[in-house]
């Protein structure tokens, strides 16, 4: 599914995706946007994991916002391994120089103030397994943007994707079927394999690296 006019972001808000900080190009924005907007109708909150410096969280909040549901961005803020010192992914301007290791939730938080948005969203600051842990509630949309690590994709597929309610929408980012076109691992590709062999999620749209699932079955009714 394209994102329709109807979906798209108002051009500030675009404005502000294109000027925040971040990885995710354009025009998987405006699908993941889409979906969005298409889950919020749900009336139940969108939670992501890996928020980063807010660039995905704008277009989540928007969405949320014209709903009237919440987003829930969970993220410890201290870096991916690809983002850490050394690696193709750092940004220098993201470490904490008194604390000496990457900080971004201040970036984070200007970012969502200067696109008006911060009413829209929670901020939960934490690694992705232990909120998952402790979290109840049902969920309209679950957008994985974490750890690209086995460990830390899977953990995030096991933690999140069974509070994605009954045609709710499961979102995973960067998905490379083939590794030539890896460049953190094909942690994302197996987590979406694993969800669509589950026999709890349908795909919806495939957006370059972006896929969209829709939750159509019960937790078992596959390989899990
Ligand atoms: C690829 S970035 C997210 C990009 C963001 N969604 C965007 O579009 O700009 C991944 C983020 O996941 C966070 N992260 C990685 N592993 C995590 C974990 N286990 N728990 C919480 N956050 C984690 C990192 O700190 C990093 O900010």
């Amino acid at each position: 599914m394209a994102a329709t006019q109807a979906q798209a972001p108002a051009p500030e808000v675009l404005g502000a995706f294109e000027a925040a900080k971040g990885f995710m190009p354009v025009h998987e924005g405006l699908a993941l946007y889409a979906a969005a907007r298409e889950a919020a109708a749900l009336g139940l909150p969108l939670l992501e994991v890996g928020t980063y410096c807010g660039r995905s969280t704008i277009l989540l909040a928007d969405a949320a916002r014209a709903a009237g549901v919440s987003v829930i961005t969970v993220d410890h803020h201290r870096g991916s391994e690809e983002q850490q010192p050394g690696w193709d992914y750092h940004d220098p301007q993201t470490v904490d120089p008194e604390v000496g290791r990457m900080d971004t939730l201040p970036t984070f938080r200007r970012t969502l103030h200067k696109a008006g948005l911060e009413d829209h969203v929670i901020a939960v600051v934490g690694r992705s397994p232990q909120v998952a842990r402790i979290w109840r509630a049902p969920l309209g949309l679950v957008f994985i943007d974490g750890g690209h690590t086995d460990e830390h994709a899977s953990a995030d597929y096991e933690g999140w994707a069974p509070h994605v309610a009954e045609g709710g929408l499961l979102v995973i980012h960067d998905v490379f079927p083939d590794p030539v076109d890896e460049w953190t691992g094909q942690a994302p590709y197996r987590v979406y394999l694993r969800a669509l062999e589950s026999g709890m999620f349908t795909e919806t749209s495939v957006t370059d690296s972006l896929r969209v699932l829709r939750r159509t079955g019960a937790a078992g009714s596959g390989r899990g």
